[in-house]
């Protein structure tokens, strides 16, 4: 693999399809190798755009518009951030050679669904997995419910970050979560998944690195466990490393090396495990890094984000633990175009405490807008630390 000059003959290309938090901090790390960036999303100064050389502003999730901008751009490298795109013309791409999409095309095509990512999982490979069934109507979910038994979780098969999800604890309301679901999946397929409940004592991401080793063949790492804490399917902090027994940490291993192996190619991945004692089970993978990683940028040698930019681009990686860390979220708390940011100078006045503002143009009540992140002597004073920055700051309207 070679580097070159950005805006040169030479240079290497990656197209961010997803242009979020995640993606500025892997733009970040590519700039930093002179790769040049061309960063996508459906708005217009979409985070990572504020750090690429170039960006475009399309429909993700149209084929024709997907298919026109990757030719024109040609990039060596297809690196998607979000599920919701048009994975098809991926498939496409790759299939004649033009880029490689990272991980791969079939990857990005698998995790889109959770239906084909469970599959994959729970009947492919014997993982172990909450029980589960797929419905395409209310009285189908009902049924479904009954025969797992309630609680269950209630997921549209297109859908991410919680949207359209619920948990039924009796049958009369199956009709309600249908509806619910149908309001909030993404619109291509109204099948849902019915998911039993695990009852866990915790849930991790293992983030697991695919990477060239200096052989050339594949090697895998993994990253110390990360903790995380969800409200209304979406993470409000995350910590590292979440303590494990040894045979809980074997068996995560051994699912996030199996469920990588399948999916192929080089990159992070955020596997979810659920876990109960020196039990565990699969929930759902990323094939890219995860939201809840965002402590790595406090706690290893290379964040989740370096540790992306180096595998794609063939070289090697260390995902080395340097100390106990923590990360938590910051909301906008108001609908408004263009807020500030107060307090700061006192969150990052916070022993160890650091900040990310992600630069989004609009805030939601509750769009995830910053992070703080903390160190700590252990996971336990970095969560109170990170808490604390991160309620400091104060999004104002300007
Ligand atoms: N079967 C289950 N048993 C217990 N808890 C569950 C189950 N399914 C989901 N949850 C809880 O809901 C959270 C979100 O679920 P899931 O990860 O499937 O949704 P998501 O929309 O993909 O969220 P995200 O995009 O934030 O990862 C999980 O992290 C977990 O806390
Ligand atoms: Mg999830």
């Amino acid at each position: 693999m070679k580097l070159g000059t950005p805006l040169s003959d030479t240079a290497v290309r990656v197209m961010l399809l997803g242009a979020g938090e995640l993606g500025k901090e892997v733009a970040i790390e590519l700039q930093r190798l002179g790769v040049e960036v061309i960063a996508v999303d459906r708005y217009p100064n979409a985070p990572a755009m504020q750090v690429a050389h170039r960006s475009h502003v399309i429909p993700m999730t149209d084929p024709q518009v997907l298919n026109g901008v990757i030719l024109a751009e040609a990039p060596h490298f297809i690196v998607p951030e979000i599920e919701a795109i048009a994975t098809d013309v991926l498939a496409q791409i790759e299939a004649a050679g033009l880029a490689t999409v990272i991980p791969t095309a079939r990857a990005t095509q698998l995790t889109m669904n959770r239906e084909g990512i469970r599959r994959l999982a729970a009947e492919e490979l014997g993982l172990p997995t909450s029980p589960y069934a797929f419905a395409t109507s209310a009285a189908e979910l009902a049924e479904a419910a009954h025969r797992i038994g309630l609680p269950v979780f209630v997921k549209p098969v297109m859908s991410s970050s919680g949207k359209g999800q619920s948990m039924i604890e009796a049958l009369e309301d199956a009709g309600g979560a249908w509806a619910y679901a149908q309001s909030g999946g993404r619109v291509e397929t109204a099948t849902v998944i019915v998911e039993g409940r695990i009852d866990f004592d915790y849930e991790i991401t293992l983030l697991t690195v695919r990477s060239r080793a200096a052989d050339g063949s594949i090697r895998t790492d993994f990253c110390a466990p990360i903790g995380h804490r969800q409200e209304k399917g979406d993470y409000v902090e995350s910590w590292q490393p979440q303590a494990m027994t040894p045979a809980a940490l074997a068996s995560a291993r051994d699912i996030a090396g199996k469920i990588t192996d399948a999916l192929g190619g080089l990159g992070v991945f955020g596997v979810e495990l659920f876990v109960k004692g020196d039990q565990v089970w699969f929930s759902e993978v990323s094939p890219r890094p995860h939201d809840t990683g965002l402590v790595t940028l406090a706690t290893q040698v290379q964040s989740e984000f370096a540790l992306h930019a180096r595998a794609i681009l063939g070289l090697p990686v260390d995902v080395t633990l340097r100390e106990p860390g923590a990360s938590a979220v910051i909301y906008g708390g108001m609908d408004a175009v263009g807020i500030a940011y107060e307090g700061v100078a006192d969150a990052l006045s916070v022993p160890t405490a650091d900040l990310r503002l992600f630069g989004k143009p609009e805030s939601f009540e509750r769009r995830r807008m910053g992070v703080a992140t903390a160190r700590g002597d252990t996971v336990e004073q970095a969560r109170e630390r990170a808490r604390e920055a991160s309620g400091k700051v104060r999004p104002v309207r300007s």
